[in-house]
């Protein structure tokens, strides 16, 4: 399968995915009818002018699978044993370019469909590492280490989730805007993690406070004021850290029920370490910094036995390579 992730030309139909999955349909058909893909409810799918189709679903076996005329090119998204996305072909195969689009976006979609089915949320981490494994400078300053394919993914993905979340040192050190400005799309709520209210107490005016502003979460007892442009939201912890599950569980209460987490090291690690990932996504930029800020910051363990394991797919980001994991049990 071609694993270059050109994604623009399928990104409507993503969009209609998502909002037909918002909608409750959880059964849809990817179409090409040489006008480009849309997506559709499976259910509804009329065979005309049909050229190919990537039937997805997030139950086993589909109640509402149309038939599908033997001309048409057909795949079907199945689930591995390892939780990865496959693909099964009924006769030929889908444009290798859609399966390679559905392999990254689709587990993001369905994941987050089911979370908000079942009142959870679905939390995608996101990392741009270089090749020794390193997100920023010693020096901490702002710098993008991936290529423009992968900040474009990046908007992509925001907008997929219902909000984007970072820690505390990356809302003040890199003052990012975490909005959608590569692709069209809906804008996600913004939310920063300040166990210790560091951001309700900075006197600087933070750009995630511009626009329609940003929530804060932070520990109940924590006396600071919101700044303009800041919501907060308060969980209740005896000290240190906030557990990341009662962050989830104060999220999905205000309605978000997928998030995906850019960083940093610290609150990426709080939440593997939690196990509250259900998936990681790892940009790998063809550089080589040898000194700097590590992508996870977690306990020492003294075996292989007790690392935390994924199972493991990849894509090509204008070269550079884009790793889809899932965390699972052992090696
Ligand atoms: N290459 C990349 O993909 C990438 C992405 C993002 C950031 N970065 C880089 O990463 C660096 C920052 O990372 P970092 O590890 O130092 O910090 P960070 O993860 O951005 O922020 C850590 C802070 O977030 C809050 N926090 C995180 N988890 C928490 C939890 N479970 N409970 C309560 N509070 C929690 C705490 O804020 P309080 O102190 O307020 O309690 C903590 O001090 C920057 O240099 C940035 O440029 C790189």
């Amino acid at each position: 399968m071609d694993c270059a992730l050109t994604a623009d030309f399928a990104w409507p139909a993503l969009l209609q995915a998502r909002s037909l999955l918002h909608a409750g349909v959880h059964e849809l058909a990817f179409v090409e009818r040489g006008r480009g893909w849309t997506c559709e409810a499976a259910a509804a799918l009329a065979n005309g002018e049909v050229q190919q189709v990537v039937f997805l679903d997030d139950a086993t076996n589909a109640r509402h699978r149309p038939h599908v005329a033997a001309s048409v090119r057909c795949s079907t998204l199945q689930w591995r044993d390892d939780g990865m996305p496959g693909f099964r072909h009924d006769r030929q195969a889908a444009d290798g370019a859609m399966l390679t689009v559905l392999g990254v976006y689709a587990p993001v979609l369905l994941g987050a469909a089911t979370a908000r089915a079942r009142g959870g949320v679905f939390v995608v981490g996101h990392v741009t590492q270089t090749l020794d494994g390193r997100i920023a400078c010693a020096n901490r300053t702002p710098q993008w280490i991936g290529n423009a394919a992968d900040r474009r993914h990046a908007h992509r993905m925001r907008a997929l989730c219902d909000a984007v979340m970072v820690g505390a040192s990356t809302a003040l050190g890199d003052n990012p805007r975490l909005t959608v400005r590569d692709v069209p799309g809906p804008e996600p709520k913004r939310i920063v993690l300040s166990g210790n209210g560091s951001v309700l107490r900075t006197d600087r005016t933070l750009r995630l406070f511009a626009d329609h502003g940003c929530e804060v979460v932070t520990r109940a007892n924590v006396a600071a004021a919101s700044p303009s442009g800041v919501r907060r939201i308060d969980v209740e912890a005896p000290g240190g850290g906030l557990p990341p599950a009662a962050i989830l569980f104060a999220l999905a209460a205000r309605g978000v029920h997928s998030i995906y987490l850019e960083g940093g090291a610290r609150t990426l690690s709080s939440f593997l370490d939690a196990d509250t990932l259900d998936l990681l996504q790892v940009h790998i930029a063809p550089v080589v910094l040898g000194s700097g800020l590590t992508s996870f910051v977690l306990p020492e363990v003294a075996t292989m036995q007790t690392a935390h394991a994924f199972a493991m797919q990849h894509a090509t980001l204008d070269g550079d390579v884009l790793l889809s994991c899932r965390p699972r049990q052992g090696r």
